[in-house]
């Protein structure tokens, strides 16, 4: 600076320093640090919860001292799930649930129905944060349950309940009892509404492990996804069925999000996804129509809509399908989210199958991802999707090159280029389809 802006003066300003870093003095340590050989792992060992579902997702079960958050949409089940889970844990020791959100009376009815009632389960209908803590020193539970973290709220802390302040000093508290005594702990948490956890994203760090319960409004399917887990892997899935007696797991759930026909239809293309270690035969379904607006539709329901984008512009570009005039809604079976590029092959060949009205054969998958040249590109495990598809009896598989050995059971056809597996859904010329008919 040129001039000093207080005093106005031309050429006074001189350049300093900065303070140098002042020294830490040394302070009494907590515990001593000791070599890690030493450390004795049992406390920090995953116990079973009894839903086997959830222990594959929180790679073996709960872990003294750990503290999940469950989060999910109003009305997917949360309660329900964990109050099973409770009831589960109260057959080896107590187990804390505390509701910030209905009575007692209210969470006795949903344990009655869902046949949960056991005498170690301790129910408390508590907002405060401190009170809860009495109650955890009371009944010295092996499982804590909050239901929910945004219900909770710290006397001493300002802010409304729900609101970040108090989210943050409640989540803190509850980590810090949960930490000191060794409890397992969840919590619920609200989502707003575009999906992502209601409250500070620092939540998601305190927290040991993230998951997310998610199903469609309509359907009973429930998907249960790790998102953080510092004791586990994160690419695994559960599968839950909602029914009136409570949360039931399904550990074979291949064949859920297929539609129930018996003659093929045009529009539709089955493929099998990896979630986790765990393959899934999902269906993708397109319809293709001419649209009467000067700008086309492009809906999409469980897929991704830049990916659907884009897939249909590869098609446009690289197959020569015309479909700038066209509206294409695209979607999955039973609520499923497909996000894998897996899937795009299955996806172009549902959108051409629709185009041309042409169905492909029962029995019939494909695997594989689409690159903006138009080629077909390999993806992880396609042996594994291919055993399971034929495992559930599909007979027809198209896969990127270099799949290897057949699989017994299955016709596998290597693809290289889109164009070469979109020759199963080509428009037959109308004179052959003609002469077929005189036949
Ligand atoms: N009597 C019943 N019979 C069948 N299903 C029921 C019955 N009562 C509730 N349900 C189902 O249980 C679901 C509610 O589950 P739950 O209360 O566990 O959800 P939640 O995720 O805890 O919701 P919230 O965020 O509002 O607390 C509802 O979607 C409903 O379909
Ligand atoms: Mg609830």
């Amino acid at each position: 600076m040129g001039r000093c802006g207080e005093c106005q003066a031309w050429g006074t300003v001189e350049e300093g320093g900065a303070p140098a870093p002042s020294a830490v003095a040394p302070a009494p340590v907590t515990s001593r640090a000791r070599p890690i050989t030493e450390i004795s792992v049992e406390s920090a060992e995953a116990v079973p919860t009894g839903v086997d579902e959830l222990d594959r997702v929180l790679g073996g079960g709960a872990v003294p001292g750990g503290v999940v958050l469950l989060a999910g949409e109003p009305g997917v089940g949360k309660s329900t799930l964990l109050l099973e889970v409770a009831a589960m844990r109260a057959a080896e020791g107590p187990v804390l649930y505390v509701t910030g959100e209905e009575s007692a009376g209210q969470v006795r009815l949903r344990a009655e129905r869902l046949g949960a009632l056991s005498d170690k389960l301790y129910l408390a209908a508590e907002t405060s944060i401190a009170s809860l803590v009495s109650h955890v020193d009371a009944v010295a539970p092996r499982l804590l349950i909050v239901d929910s973290v945004q219900t909770m709220v710290s006397p001493d802390t300002v802010g409304v309940p729900g609101g970040v302040t108090q989210i943050r000093q409640v989540a803190g508290a509850l980590i810090q009892t949960a930490k000191e005594r060794g409890i397992a702990t969840v919590l619920v948490g609200h989502v707003t509404k575009d999906g992502s956890i209601a409250g500070p994203r620092m939540l998601e760090h305190l927290v040991d492990v993230v998951l997310h319960f998610e199903g469609e409004r309509h359907s009973q399917l429930r998907l249960l996804r790790a998102v953080k887990n510092r004791y586990g892997p994160t690419d695994e899935i559960g599968c839950f069925e909602l029914t009136e007696s409570g949360i039931v797991g399904l550990p074979d759930p291949s064949g859920l999000f297929l539609t129930e026909r018996t003659a093929p239809v045009p529009g539709t293309c089955v493929t099998v996804t990896l979630e986790g270690r765990r393959p899934l035969i999902t269906e993708v379904q397109a319809l293709v129509a001419t649209s009467p607006l000067p700008a086309p539709r492009r809906a999409t329901s469980g897929l991704d809509t830049s990916r659907v984008n884009m897939i249909l512009a590869v098609l446009e570009k690289r197959t020569g399908m015309r479909l700038a005039n066209m509206d294409v809604y695209a979607s999955t079976v039973g609520g499923v989210k497909l996000t894998e590029p897996a899937v795009d092959l299955a996806l172009a060949m549902a959108a051409a199958s629709s185009n041309n009205d042409v169905a492909l054969p029962t029995g019939f998958i494909a695997i594989g991802e689409v690159g903006l040249a138009g080629d077909v590109r390999t993806v992880t495990g396609v042996r594994r999707r291919v055993a399971e598809a034929q495992r559930l009896g599909f007979t027809e598989a198209v896969v990127p090159k270099h799949f290897g050995d057949p699989v017994p059971g299955i016709r596998v056809h290597e693809v290289e280029e889109l164009s070469e597996a979109l020759s199963r859904v080509a428009k037959r010329p109308r004179r052959a389809r003609a002469s077929r008919d005189e036949d």
